[in-house]
């Protein structure tokens, strides 16, 4: 099956030469595109991009996409997409006065979630999940990440990964998981931690290990969660068991989650709203990438990330979007990426590299998606009619996607 798209005003984000797995530094700038466009596609994969005036041949289907763009679709490297209930109440509290930290402590927050999803039949997480799926393709995201962590007892954890896993089997879009036991501290261990973090080593990971159910492993290391004495212990066992890090790493304060990441070869660390100079020193020359979280810091008025200092460092950046109930449930990547140019002062080329091939390398698919490069998979958009690519940042709020094609296939 060959498709052709025709007449496309730009083709964003091309690759002619060999594909890059990450843009660091400098590089995050660069940004190729083709103008008055074809992109051919030939089962599933992207089999040629040109000039429409070098395009001859044939195919089983057009497409017209007179005065559209096309853009590879949004990778999302970071979220907690299967969860019971939504926290709206607390967002009232936060408005009140109350901090994110205080309502964890009184058993808000990630446990209001566990309780709830506790609660919830796989079914009934898998059809939540399923259609706020639904709604980041909708958006333009191709590829995603997605965590467990609100389960925080073996069985509710290995119920929320098996929601993942048919999302896995049942969607077109490329999907990777995340087994985040390490989360939240249940009530019952305050005072004890330790002995949750034995649980998670020595029942949990062994479980999802034996059932293939995760692809990495994650750790909330950060004031008032896990320490990093507890985070070396999880990543040693997930390790052994085949798990590559990923992890969350100063939100709240400078954790020792950047060094403990990167120490046992994270392929992310993510949120850094607190970094100081040694965390960015830690990052270079690692095959880490930092990730930023703009919605959570939009969302609980945190600190912002210091994007460009890490970018003049030479250090690459990813955006993702973490969406989850308590500190950023919107899956919006093109509201990420306005963020990305509006608050953290990327330019437009920067931030739609950090929010495609660079959270595809934090999620270790970039050398099958993230940008258009012939042998990709064909996961792309087609915008509504915009002028020019600097729009899609500059419009925020609106949805400018027209229509979605993952795998070659129109969804
Ligand atoms: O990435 N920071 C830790 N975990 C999530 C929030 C989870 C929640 O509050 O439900 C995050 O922001
Ligand atoms: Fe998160």
């Amino acid at each position: 099956m060959r498709t052709l798209i025709t007449n496309i005003k730009e083709l964003v984000q091309v690759e002619t030469g060999r594909p890059k797995m990450r843009a660091m530094g400098k590089e995050m700038a660069h940004l190729e595109t083709v103008k008055d466009a074809y992109l051919l596609v030939e089962d599933g994969k992207i089999k040629a991009f040109g000039p429409m005036s070098e395009w001859n041949g044939s195919a089983d289907r057009v497409v017209d996409a007179t005065g559209r763009m096309v853009f590879p679709s949004f990778c999302d490297s970071h979220t907690h997409l299967v969860y019971a209930n939504s926290r709206e109440h607390e967002f009232v509290d936060k408005i009140r006065g109350l901090s994110y930290e205080e309502i964890a402590k009184r058993g808000g927050g990630i446990l209001n979630s566990a309780k709830a999803t506790a609660a919830a039949t796989e079914d009934e997480l898998y059809d939540m999940a399923q259609q706020r799926l639904e709604e980041a393709m909708r958006l333009g995201t191709g590829a995603i990440e997605i965590k467990s962590g609100y389960g925080l007892t073996t069985e509710s954890e290995l119920k929320l990964l098996r929601v993942i896993r048919r999302l896995k089997e049942n969607s077109s879009m490329t999907i990777k998981s995340n087994f985040l036991g390490a989360h939240g501290i249940p009530m019952e261990y305050r005072g004890h931690q330790e002995d949750y973090v034995d649980l998670v080593i020595k029942e949990m990971i062994p479980r999802v290990a034996n059932e293939g159910l995760a692809d990495f492993i994650d750790v909330f290391c950060d004031q008032g969660f896990f320490t990093v004495e507890d985070t070396t212990r999880i990543l040693e066992a997930g390790i052994k068991h085949g798990l590559r890090p990923k992890i969350h790493a100063n939100e709240m304060a400078v954790s020792g989650g950047v060094q403990v990441g990167v120490k046992y070869g994270a392929i992310s660390v993510d949120h850094l709203e607190q970094m100081g100079d040694a965390e960015i020193e830690c990052l270079k020359g690692s095959d880490t990438m930092p990730t930023i979280l703009p919605g959570c810091a939009f969302f609980l008025n945190l600190p912002l990330s210091p994007a460009r200092r890490m970018i003049e460092a030479g250090l690459p950046v990813a955006m993702a979007s973490d969406y989850n109930p308590g500190t950023s449930p919107s899956c919006n990547m093109q509201l990420v990426l306005s963020m990305a140019c509006i608050r953290y002062r990327l330019t437009p080329e920067e931030a739609l590299n950090a929010v495609t091939l660079n959270t595809a390398y934090a999620m270790g698919v970039s050398h099958e998606v993230g940008t258009i490069a012939v042998g990709k998979k064909a996961n792309f958009y087609i915008t509504k009619p915009i002028p020019s690519y600097e729009y899609m940042p500059y419009s925020y709020g609106e949805n400018k996607v027209e229509r979605t094609f993952l795998n070659g296939v129109e969804v």
